[in-house]
């Protein structure tokens, strides 16, 4: 293929939808960003719009495009926000509801009655997900009872359920499909063999005709129609979970490479080996499957990261780089937030933890809060990198990406929590480029041995600070999050 050949890739995340065009080489030649708004209609709920969802992606793509040829682009990649789940009409492709965000808390209630019914180990073993709300099949229970309560509509066919990559693409085909990874994120697929589980649907109160088809990260997908500037047939040629993206991006086809992405909540997730005891404050997810069946990957989930930076922005009124600098000089003087806002997730996933600003005194100031919120990314990546250790994946680099991972203060707050190197990489949004990658290898841009050897531009981050400094922070750390939690759970 000639130089001239370009790949473009959307990214659809909780906080703006991002683009990038890759051009032969791997280089990035164009990126392009469009906001994306929550809304929070009650305590615990948070929505989004689907159709602003689409807008941002048409408006991104028709951004990025502005003075590149539309011929040009070979192959269009996605990578999504995973989990989050809405209901649209099939024959009108109208959305019926609004998107229920990943973050959404409204389904607890149901996730604890069918914990407390002794279900909890069923759906662990088949989905590889423990229950908890954050997973859209609780979300499913509650847009059917709310929109078609006797589902006789899903029954029909007249409804389509679907997560944000199979409401893309069914915006861009007409087609009502879901990429298998995205799949393996609803807690209704059965990790093992790649399929909807029967029990898990019926469990779920799901009828099987209102999910999508599970097709693999690679598809078949339809053409990109409707997505211009492009050309009607240009060919979508892979979707994935946006943390798989970053994953593959990171060139981490292999176990033993481990990534944590910081964006609006951060996944650290690394391919898992045979035959591995994973610990149960991890999830096991399907990563992608390329062709030759789904890649298991080990994850954990923390559901606030940047969202506590945005959520302080928001309380005092300074953006979260205004924030992020005011933390770089401070100390956080015994001030610990436990952003437990949705409860806690990996590796604690406690329903019941609640948010908590501790060791407050009459001389705290907005820095040390600010400090606290940067340290608290640091101590919850941290839980789970050690989490993964404990699974028999020894982690001494962690490679690091998403829009948080662009502050240098928190990287090496990283290095020092954690003990271990970390190496953040030049391009923030690895999410796209990952989707990026898989989609030009799919036609024939790029090798795997390629892509192998792109240049991976890092800066290494290294722990400064000594091992009973570490531990000491930690014991403060671990104390906040005991209280953050009721005493009968623990
Ligand atoms: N200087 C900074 N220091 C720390 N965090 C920051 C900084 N600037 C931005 N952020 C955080 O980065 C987050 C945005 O990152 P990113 O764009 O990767 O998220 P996203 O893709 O929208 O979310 P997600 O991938 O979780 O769905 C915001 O929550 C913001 O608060
Ligand atoms: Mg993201």
């Amino acid at each position: 293929m000639s130089q001239d050949n370009l790949v473009l890739a959307v990214d659809q995340g909780s906080g703006s939808t991002k683009a990038l065009l890759v051009s032969s080489s791997g280089a990035v030649v164009a990126s392009a960003s469009v906001p994306v708004a929550s809304t929070y209609p009650r305590p615990g709920w948070v929505e989004q719009s689907p159709a602003e969802i689409l807008d941002s992606v048409r408006g991104v793509v028709a951004r990025i495009m502005q003075g590149h040829d539309p011929s040009a682009v070979v192959a269009v990649g996605f990578s999504t926000q995973r989990e989050s789940l809405l209901l649209w009409d099939r024959r009108t492709g109208h959305p019926i509801s609004p998107l229920i965000s990943w973050q959404d808390q409204r389904s607890a209630g149901q996730c604890q009655v069918l914990a407390e019914a002794g279900h909890a180990d069923l759906v662990r073993s088949r989905s590889g997900l423990p229950l908890d709300p954050m997973f859209s099949a609780t979300k499913a229970t509650w847009l059917l009872d709310a929109y078609d309560p006797d589902r006789s509509n899903s029954r029909a066919g007249r409804l389509c359920l679907g997560t944000v990559d199979s409401w893309l693409i069914s915006r861009f085909g007409a087609q009502h499909l879901i990429e298998v990874g995205n799949a393996s994120r609803t807690q209704l697929l059965d990790i093992h063999t790649g399929k909807w589980d029967e029990d898990l649907l019926t469990l779920f109160g799901v009828p099987a005709q209102v999910l999508g088809e599970v097709v693999a990260s690679t598809g078949p997908f339809p053409t990109a129609r409707g997505l211009d500037p492009l050309r009607a047939d240009t060919p979508i040629t892979a979707v994935l979970g946006d943390s798989h993206a970053a994953l593959f991006a990171h060139a981490g086809w292999n176990p033993g490479t481990v990534k944590a992405t910081y964006g609006t909540g951060s996944s650290v997730m690394g391919l898992c080996p045979p035959g591995a005891t994973v610990s149960p404050g991890l999830c096991l997810t399907i990563a992608w499957d390329t062709g030759a069946g789904p890649n298991l990957a080990m994850e954990g989930n923390i559901r606030s990261s940047g969202a506590t930076l945005n959520w302080l922005s928001r309380l005092f009124g300074q953006s979260p780089a205004a924030l992020a600098a005011l933390a770089d000089t401070a100390t956080s003087d015994g001030v610990h937030i436990v952003p437990a806002f949705n409860g806690l997730g990996a590796p604690y996933w406690d329903r019941d933890a609640v948010g908590l600003l501790s060791g407050l005194t009459l001389g705290t100031e907005l820095p040390q809060i600010a400090r606290a919120a940067l340290e608290s990314v640091a101590f919850q990546v941290e839980d789970v990198v050690a989490a993964i250790d404990r699974s028999g994946v020894p982690v001494s680099l962690l490679l690091a990406d998403g829009g948080a991972s662009g502050n240098p203060v928190l990287m090496q707050l990283q290095a020092d929590t954690s003990g271990r190197l970390v190496a953040r990489a030049a391009d923030a949004d690895l999410s796209s480029l990952g989707a990026a990658h898989l989609a030009g290898r799919q036609v024939g841009l790029w090798s795997t041995d390629d892509l192998q050897r792109l240049p991976r531009k890092r800066q290494t981050f290294v722990p400064s600070v000594s091992a009973d400094e570490r531990e000491s922070r930690q014991r403060g750390w671990s104390t906040a999050v005991l209280r953050s939690r009721p005493p009968v759970l623990r």
